[in-house]
């Protein structure tokens, strides 16, 4: 029997049921495990079925010198260090493809709930505060004809652009390499930010996405446009992005990722011109379920000597 696994949260299926008789073993806390737990939890283990709220860097695999695979239950790798992996040998995988149409569909739900305040409506109903139907009660805006902005024109921006065609809208992009993909059309990033009515981020974090939308990118979007990031936090200045909600230059945005993930910056937390998720990007059952199975899948792989189906 290849060496044993450790998973470093509780999954939406049961391990057993890919791993058979494999040797494993999982947090039994609901949270993420600190450094020290987490170095502790690995003695011993071959294999880590990681977490994106797991920092796998080169202290913790000097400490690990057993492990070979590292699988991420994401398809956002930015909490590994790639390199230190390689440098110790270690195979590392992801969750790429599977979660591209749960992550695209949260996003939808974000545009529209922004656009048609959704969010706003609920708490007014809640607090009491509606009095019959109203011709001027929260109206929205409408989004046949406007312009989406994806930043990130992968999988999930394609997914996204896909979506937002079946609403009428007008697709603009920016990505690293250049793709052609009409009628959505590709633009550099000034364009992107001066043209967007809604600006959607679809780019992984890397140290040229990280702080992309900084002070001055959002003072080039256009004046009332909305924000929404289901990518991952840094890569926007929350600081700047509460700043430009606070002066009326944006109308809105919506987050489901955080700089400093879980702590949201204090100054969005109060504003209602602002979508807060728990990181929900993934979270549909189907799409939790083919994750940690192509995860456990790609474990045994490796363990076993094989290629995994996911690399990064
Ligand atoms: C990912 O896979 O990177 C997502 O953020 C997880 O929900």
């Amino acid at each position: 029997m290849t060496g044993k696994i450790f998973i470093s949260r509780a999954l939406s299926i049961d391990p057993a049921s890919i791993l058979g008789e494999h040797p494993f073993s999982i947090n039994p806390l609901d949270r993420p495990l600190s450094r020290k737990e987490l170095i502790e939890s690995l003695q011993g283990c071959e294999g880590l079925l990681s977490m994106l709220t797991d920092p796998i860097d080169k202290e913790l695999l000097r400490h690990c010198p057993d492990l070979k695979v590292v699988s991420q239950h994401a398809v956002g790798v930015d909490n590994i260090d790639l390199q230190a992996c390689q440098e110790h040998s270690i195979q590392v995988t992801h969750t790429p493809g599977v979660l591209t149409d749960a992550t695209a569909d949260l996003t939808f739900a974000l545009i529209l709930s922004l656009s048609r305040r959704l969010m706003e409506g609920d708490r007014l109903v809640r607090e009491g505060g509606f009095k019959g139907w109203s011709p001027t009660l929260l109206v929205g805006e409408e989004l046949k004809g406007k312009h989406l902005g994806i930043l990130g024109y992968g999988r999930i921006g394609r997914a996204v652009a896909q979506r937002a065609r079946a609403f009428g809208m007008k697709v603009l992009f920016t990505t690293r390499r250049p793709v052609n993909d009409p009628p959505n059309q590709s633009v550099p990033l000034d364009i992107l930010l001066a043209k967007s009515d809604i600006l959607s981020l679809h780019c992984p974090l890397t140290p040229t996405t990280r702080g992309m939308i900084s002070a001055e990118a959002l003072q080039h979007m256009r004046p009332g446009a909305f924000l929404i990031n289901t990518a991952r936090g840094p890569v926007v200045d929350e600081a700047a992005l509460a700043a430009a909600l606070q002066r009326g230059h944006l109308a809105g945005a919506a987050l489901d990722v955080y700089a400093q993930e879980p702590l949201v910056h204090p100054a969005l937390m109060d504003r209602k011109d602002v979508i807060l998720l728990p990181h929900l990007g993934s979270a549909d059952r189907a799409t939790r379920r083919k994750m940690a199975e192509m995860c456990l899948g790609d474990l045994l792989r490796v363990l076993d000597g094989k290629e995994p189906m996911y690399p990064v």
